[in-house]
């Protein structure tokens, strides 16, 4: 199957391929998702497979309007009105407790939730309406790999597997969306993966909410399924670099002596002292947390095709956005952070 890539006016015929039972990839404004009718058995089974994806991993069924959700959830909890007031279309998922007999097993991961999401894209939500049914929409990604902010990502992946991708540019915020479980017995819901709608935005809005204890203690087990999995990793190995140009410099130096050829992911100022010590650089401009979250898996992807041992990326504090940069950076990272107190190994 050749993969067609269709400008973002072509909506129509990727509208009607889904209707076939086809995988269209759409743009979102978190990352690229991987499209299919949520409501047909053999589409849904062949997105866990060209994905390459665990069975137990449920998707996030992707709507045009909170009224399509209402076909399959019956009780809504309180704070359901204002969470879609503030933040829908936008980047945050909601679990609900699921209509029994609506969704297959193979959507849910056979949990008696579901979770769904309004993206924050007009030709997105324009191919919902047109295709008539809500899709699921897991990253458009190889299963472990960097999620794909533009659609050269997803086309470097599933190139042949899918029946195309609508084509919007690079996405605008560049991990994927908060996902809040709202079906938690004492009523205060839990923040299950951090994303771009923060803790403090959501306690505005509806009061307490919890982070997921995994988050915070990588022994517990996760309640997201899909947090438990290694994920966002390139083949190289990544190391965090925390406490800016000094430990920049000392890493740098630490691996040419060792001889292993290093690529950094950095704001300008820090790869401007550094190029002429690396093999390969990748900048996010600004020193801004936003712009490093935009470019962290472009970077983490280009990076991992030059010939360089290992990559050091730069950190930032985990408040607001840098809960979920550093969220994602640890996992492509291993857990593995060099301080200025560090010894190399
Ligand atoms: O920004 C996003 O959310 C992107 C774009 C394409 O919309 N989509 C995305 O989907 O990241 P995916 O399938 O890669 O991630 C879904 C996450 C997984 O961690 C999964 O375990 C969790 O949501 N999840 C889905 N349904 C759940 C449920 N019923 N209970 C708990 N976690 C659930
Ligand atoms: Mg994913």
């Amino acid at each position: 199957m050749e993969t067609k890539l269709f400008k973002i006016d072509e909506i129509e015929q990727a509208a009607s391929l889904l209707g076939q039972g086809e995988l269209i990839a759409f743009p979102t404004e978190t990352v690229y998702g991987l499209g299919a009718s949520a409501l047909d058995e053999s589409a849904v089974k062949q997105v866990y497979a060209v994905k390459g994806r665990p069975s137990d991993n449920p998707l996030i069924v992707h709507v045009s309007d909170f009224e399509m959700v209402k076909n399959y959830v019956s009780e809504f909890p309180a704070q359901t009105e204002a969470l879609v007031k503030h933040f829908w279309p936008g980047p945050l998922t909601l679990i609900f407790k699921v209509k029994p007999q609506t969704f297959s097993k193979t959507v849910t991961g056979g949990l008696k939730t579901v979770a769904f999401r309004m993206p924050k894209n007009s030709k997105t939500i324009e191919l919902i309406k047109k295709a008539g049914v809500p899709l699921v929409g897991p990253s458009a990604n190889t299963s472990g790999k960097p999620s794909p902010t533009t659609a050269q990502h997803v086309y470097h992946d599933l190139n042949g597997k899918i029946a195309g991708i609508l084509d919007d540019g690079a996405t605008q915020i560049g991990v994927e969306s908060t996902v809040l479980d709202l079906t938690v017995a004492d009523g205060v819901p839990v923040i299950l993966r951090p994303g771009a709608v923060t803790k403090e935005q959501l306690e505005q809005v509806i009061g307490k909410v919890k982070i997921d204890q995994h988050l915070i203690s990588e022994n517990e087990a996760p309640k997201a399924p899909g947090m438990k999995y290694k994920h966002y990793s390139p083949d190289v190995p990544v190391w965090i670099i925390e406490g800016g140009l000094d430990v920049f410099s000392k890493a740098i130096d630490w691996a040419n002596k060792n001889n292993r050829r290093v690529g950094i992911f950095a704001d300008d100022l820090i790869i401007a002292k550094t190029a002429t010590k690396v093999e390969a650089t990748f900048s996010f401009s600004q020193n801004s947390v936003e712009a490093a979250t935009k470019a962290l898996f472009a970077g983490l992807r280009t990076l991992d095709e030059k010939p360089i041992d290992v990559i050091f990326a730069q950190s930032f504090p985990e408040n607001g956005l840098g809960i979920a940069y550093m969220n994602r950076l640890k996992k492509a990272a291993n857990q593995k952070i060099i301080k200025n107190d560090s010894i190399f190994e």
